[in-house]
């Protein structure tokens, strides 16, 4: 247990001085109420700590972005294909870190992996409705027919119903696509339902974060600030 400045200051969410002037205020709850004395013993692991309705960073969490090649599997243990968890250097590697969702062995792009359990729930969870956006080429050009139906929410094959979905047609062969959950093979699934086969799919977004210009295999440990953005 510590005292509430400290975690908050730790946290970074402004001086102790400062934030003595923050928690008098009554802008700090601890596990829904709002505490006033800067002394007050907290923990930082367990507590649900609030800074003016948003939570603050978590002491200890990791958040990676990978830049998944095409050819590993999201796993953390593969008896014949490499996995992921192969290309995070250390001190990453032994971290017990685990992949938030998966992208398929051929699919490439932005992967997070954390050692946060509530984080990656909160990211996985169709309930909270992730955004997730995906490049996708495929043969033939996806049309207004096909936005509509991803609109309406696509029914797979197999009878599955998705969530509506947003797709962009990019011209011959191109489409952006932005999903709000993650079954099993979806985006392929889901152009394989209009007709259109996907030869090659990338992640370039997942809530508020951009793959960007991070190269192919290699992964950034994520800054507080967009620790934050993701919880929120
Ligand atoms: N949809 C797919 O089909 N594959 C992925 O890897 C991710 C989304």
């Amino acid at each position: 247990m510590q005292r509430l400045d400290k975690v908050l200051s730790e946290a970074g969410v402004a001086s102790r001085r400062e934030l003595k002037g923050i928690i008098r205020a009554g802008r700090v709850t601890v596990n829904g109420q709002a505490v006033r004395t800067p002394e007050q013993k907290v923990d930082a692991a367990a507590d649900t700590i609030l800074v003016d309705g948003q939570p603050i960073a978590r002491p200890g969490v990791v958040v990676l972005m990978l830049h998944k090649p095409a050819g590993y599997v999201t796993s953390t243990e593969d008896p014949r294909d490499p996995t992921v968890m192969e290309l995070l250097p250390e001190p990453y590697r032994s971290m017990e870190l685990s992949p938030v969702g998966r992208l398929d062995k051929e699919t490439e792009g932005l992967l997070l992996l954390t050692n946060d359990g509530a984080l990656l729930h909160r990211l996985i969870s169709p309930k909270h409705r992730v955004p997730k956006v995906y490049e996708a080429e495929h043969d033939g050009e996806s049309t207004a027919a096909d936005v509509e139906a991803f609109q309406q929410g696509i029914v797979l094959r197999d009878g599955d119903v998705c969530l509506p979905a947003e797709l962009t047609p990019l011209g011959p062969g191109k489409s952006r696509i932005v999903l709000h959950e993650g079954k099993y093979h979806q985006v392929r699934r889901m152009m394989a339902s209009r007709g259109w086969y996907v030869r090659y799919l990338k992640r370039v977004a997942e809530g508020p974060l951009e793959l960007g210009d991070l190269p192919k295999g290699a992964c950034r440990v994520l800054e507080q600030e967009e620790i934050l953005q993701l919880q929120a």
